[in-house]
C-alpha cells in the first residue's frame, strides 16, 4: 500500500494541488487523498474520451470530476450531487467543470459523449432506481459514447467486509444497495451496452471494479 501512496503523490500532484490544506474543510483534503490512494481514479480516467460533454453523477466533492478536467481542458464537465453541503467544495475554478446540487433523476442528461458514475449505485434508494439510472443514462449518451461505473462488488471477502464497515461509518444509518457485478452487466446489455469489465481492486483495500460500458454508434 505504501508504494502506491508514492506513486500517487508523485503522479496526481495536479488534483492534489486543488484540495490544499486549510483549516475549513480539513476533512475533505484528508477524504479527498484517502480517496486517491485507495482507488484508481488514473485507470478510470483514461477510459474517458478526451473531449465533449462529461455529466459525473453523484460527484460528491468534485473529486474525480476535477480530476478528468484537469487532465484535459477539452472535456466540459458537469458534476451532479444531491448533496449541497458536499456540492459547496466541489468546485475549485476550473473553466471546464460546473456543479450542480440535484437529484439525478431529475437532472436533463442528454447529449452527452460520457457519463460516469463513481461509488454511488449502491447508495441510490432501491434496485428499480438503479437500473432506471442506468437506462437513463443510456437514453442520455450520444452514440459512440461510453458510461463508466466504478461500485462495491463482493470479492474478495476481506476486503468487501472492509468497505462495509466504511461505508457504515461514513453513512452512518443508510441502507445500501450492493449487487454482483454480473447483475449490473446484465441490465446494462440488456439495455443496449457493450460491456467490458475493469479491474479496479488491485492495490486497493476495498472490493471494487469498473464497467465500461459503450453505446455502439450503429
Ligand atoms: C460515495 S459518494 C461518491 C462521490 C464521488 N463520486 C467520488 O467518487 O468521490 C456517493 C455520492 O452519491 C450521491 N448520490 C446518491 N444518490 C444520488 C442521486 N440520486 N442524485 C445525485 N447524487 C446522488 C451521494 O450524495 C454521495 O455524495
Amino acid at each position: 500500500m505504501l508504494p502506491n501512496y508514492f506513486k500517487m503523490a508523485r503522479e496526481m500532484s495536479d488534483i492534489i494541488s486543488l484540495y490544499p490544506w486549510q483549516w475549513k474543510g480539513f476533512y475533505v483534503t484528508a477524504f479527498n487523498r484517502i480517496r486517491l490512494w485507495f482507488n484508481r481514479f488514473d485507470l478510470i480516467e483514461q477510459c474517458i474520451p478526451e473531449k465533449g460533454k462529461i455529466v459525473d453523477i453523484g460527484s460528491g466533492y468534485g473529486l474525480f470530476a476535477n480530476f478528468l478536467a484537469i487532465r484535459s481542458r477539452d472535456r466540459m464537465i458537469t458534476g451532479v450531487e444531491k448533496n449541497p453541503r458536499k456540492t459547496k467544495y466541489a468546485f475549485r475554478g476550473l473553466k471546464n467543470t460546473e456543479f450542480i446540487t440535484m437529484d439525478v433523476r431529475d437532472y436533463d442528461l442528454n447529449s452527452c459523449q460520457a457519463i460516469t458514475i463513481i461509488d454511488v449505485l449502491h447508495h441510490m434508494n432501491s434496485f428499480e432506481q438503479q437500473e432506471d439510472l442506468l437506462r437513463y443514462c443510456y437514453s442520455g449518451l450520444d452514440r459512440g459514447g461510453v458510461l463508466f461505473i466504478k461500485d462495491v462488488c463482493f470479492e474478495p471477502y476481506y476486503k468487501f467486509f472492509l468497505t462495509r464497515i466504511v461505508d457504515n461509518c461514513l453513512y452512518m444509518g443508510d441502507r445500501f444497495y450492493f449487487r454482483k457485478w454480473e447483475d449490473f452487466r446484465s441490465v446494462l446489455e440488456k439495455t443496449g451496452f457493450r460491456v467490458e469489465y475493469v479491474t479496479l481492486h488491485e492495490g486497493s483495500p476495498y472490493s471494487t471494479y469498473g464497467l465500461l460500458c459503450a453505446k455502439d454508434v450503429v
